[in-house]
């Protein structure tokens, strides 16, 4: 009997549709949103009414692709949170309906649950390599900052996370505030692969445990920018390269620090990662760096499935689906972040 998965995802500002067929991705069609990049940031009320008007084109457009029709259907898996809840509400709605009018199970997935199974998504003809059980998994979104340990595709635990901003919002942060726009990410790292990583030196948080801090590092940044302004108003222009390399480096050892910890607590050598921060490239260079030096065996997910997608989705539905594990037509879509 064939699984045929159908994932949405529009926890934030990507509306999203996917195909999985019995664990090999079919389609995975992403409608991201400009609408908030004049804003610097994203804008609730924009996200949910984008939402609003992609889902069913981005839906068909995703069953067309995948060579589908919805009654082949065996499930519809959606994101249930965390998120921000009117964009949430508008996959939830859309999925409970679909499901219902096709009398198939649903299927509620955590999104942070989706990122860390993104590294089970299987394409026909591609090669990947797949963690055994248990192993690590850093995750780092614009909202998330966490190791999780993985011991089952429906068992994880969360060892350590921020206790307040998340490494993704602390680059993007640091960007506003150098004025290179949104979403700061990427902008950051183009830049930091032509400056100098040693040139600046931040302040590091002290937090015991697996925990990771951010926020300090964040202020350290614009109170050492705005003494530099004050000498040299061209400071920034002159010196971006240098200052992206120097903060890029200082987050991604942060991150790196708390996880050679936890993989040495653990005595655990696969380490993977998932989220829109692991497309950084200096994060990159440093889980390859690790594997040399600790013998670890890392996992880094195709760049189109660490940010926002719902191929991931789909695939926790997957794995959701053969456990017999149905949501209810009555659950809620949750905006804390939770893990479960
Ligand atoms: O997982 P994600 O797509 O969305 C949510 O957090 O919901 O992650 C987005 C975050 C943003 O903070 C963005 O700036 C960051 O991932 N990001 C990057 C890069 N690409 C995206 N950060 C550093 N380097 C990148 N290349």
């Amino acid at each position: 009997m064939n699984a045929i998965i159908l994932g949405i995802e529009s926890s934030c500002d990507d509306t999203s549709a996917a195909v999985i067929k019995n664990g090999y991705l079919l389609s995975n069609v992403i409608a991201s949103q400009a609408v908030h990049e004049a804003y610097g940031g994203v804008v609730p009320e924009l996200a949910s009414r984008a939402h609003q008007q992609n889902i069913v084109p981005v839906v068909h457009e995703a069953l067309r692709r995948a060579g589908v029709n919805k009654e082949d259907l065996s499930a519809v898996a959606f994101t249930r949170g965390p998120g921000l809840m009117g964009s949430l509400l508008v996959g939830v709605s859309f999925a409970k309906g679909f499901a219902r009018s096709l009398n198939i199970p649903l299927i509620d997935v955590n999104h942070l649950t989706g990122h860390v199974l993104a590294h089970f998504i299987k394409v026909e003809g591609e090669e990947n390599a797949q963690p055994d059980f248990p192993f690590l998994c850093l995750l780092v979104s614009g909202g998330n900052s966490q190791i999780i340990l993985v011991k089952a595709y429906n068992d994880m635990e969360i060892l350590g996370q921020t206790i307040d901003d998340a490494a993704g919002e602390a680059i993007d942060k640091c960007s506003k505030v150098m004025g290179l726009g949104y979403p700061g990410g990427p902008i950051i790292d183009k830049l930091a692969r032509k400056g100098n990583p040693k040139a600046f030196t931040f302040s590091k948080p002290h937090i015991p445990g697996l925990d990771y801090s951010f926020s300090g590092l964040k202020t350290s940044f614009l109170y050492s920018l705005r003494n530099w302004m004050k000498d040299d108003p061209q400071f920034i222009e002159r010196h971006k390269e240098d200052l992206a390399a120097s903060l890029e480096a200082t987050i991604v050892n942060i991150l790196m620090d708390k996880l050679r910890k936890a993989a040495k607590q653990y005595g655990i050598k696969q380490v993977a990662v998932a989220g829109g921060v692991s497309a950084n490239t200096g994060l990159r260079n440093a889980f390859y760096d690790h594997a040399q030096r600790f013998h670890w065996q890392v996992f880094i997910p195709k760049f189109s499935y660490t940010t926002d997608n719902a191929a991931m989705i789909a695939i926790t539905g997957y794995y959701k689906y053969l456990d017999k594990d149905f949501c209810p037509i009555d659950a809620p879509a949750y905006s804390r972040v939770t893990l479960k």
